[in-house]
């Protein structure tokens, strides 16, 4: 897919991962729907910044913890843009919690975010488009059976086999692939707290800018669908000792 033109909703698209997407696709010519929930500054000043720079950006906002905030989500994307090409389901949470410490609510607020809202946007999404790509945003700890974050863990696998499912489902008209960063950016906002990253096979942490590369090859390959790329320095490869 030639990206000039094309219309992308990057969900979770003000700060960190997701606006580094955002600029990625920008630059290679793509107008950008930019999702948020609580960041709607940091969501507007993105959208002003690119639009200085040429490219049609959108603000939407919604709290993916129901079903009815994913559907209005795409809806004022389509309302905003008057098209979609691109979902890219970035937007997560993330938390610390083991088996025994995470409580039910805290299973199912991971859960409804990090997988049900991915996969009610899938459907919103190719409910709408004749042909388009979808990018679901993994994380290497899909790879590796490490307990400290089982809600989130759990979440994330079930991604990747939604990624799969989803690419069967949706072929020929929409392809589906999954990015799996490894320790891009320390896990709190402040990076006060850095989170252990573990070992990297290729000596270095993988970049921000690598896994916004790697959307962007799997964008402009129409030969590719449900494939999960790694950016993580080889850590998957690691397993537990990652
Ligand atoms: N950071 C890493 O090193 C790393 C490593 C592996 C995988 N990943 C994956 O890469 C993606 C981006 O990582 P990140 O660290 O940049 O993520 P993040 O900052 O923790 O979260 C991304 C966005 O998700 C949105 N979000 C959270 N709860 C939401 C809710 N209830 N409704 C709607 N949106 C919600 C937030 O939007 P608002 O700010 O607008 O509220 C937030 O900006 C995630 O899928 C993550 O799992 C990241």
């Amino acid at each position: 897919m030639n990206l000039e033109n094309k219309t992308v909703l990057v969900t979770g698209g003000a700060i960190r991962v997701g606006r580094a997407i955002c600029e990625a696709l920008a630059r290679e010519g793509c107008r950008v729907v930019i999702h948020c929930n609580r960041s709607v500054r940091e969501a507007r000043s993105l959208a002003a910044r690119l639009r200085r720079g040429g490219t049609p950006a959108w603000v939407v906002t919604g709290d993916f913890r129901t079903a009815e905030a994913c559907e209005r989500v795409m809806a004022r994307a389509f309302q905003a843009a008057g098209t979609m090409d691109i979902l890219i389901n970035n937007a997560a949470v993330f938390h610390k919690q083991t088996l025994m410490t995470a409580s039910d609510a805290d299973l199912c607020a991971e859960w409804e975010v990090n997988l049900a809202a991915p996969l009610r946007l899938i459907r919103a999404f190719a409910r709408r488009v004749r042909r388009g790509k979808i990018i679901n945003i993994l994380d290497r700890r899909i790879a590796s059976c490490r307990p400290d974050a089982v809600p989130y863990t759990l979440s994330k696998r079930m991604l990747a086999e939604l990624t799969l499912l989803a690419a069967l489902e949706l072929a020929p008209a929409i392809t589906v692939n999954g990015v799996a960063p490894g320790a891009v950016l320390a896990a709190d906002r402040k990076g006060s707290v850095r989170e252990k990253a573990g070992r990297f096979l290729l000596q270095q942490r993988p970049a921000v800018a690598d896994v916004a590369h790697a959307i962007v090859f799997l964008l402009q390959c129409d030969s590719i669908t449900g494939q999960i790329v790694y950016v993580d320095s080889g850590q998957h490869l690691l397993g537990s000792d990652g």
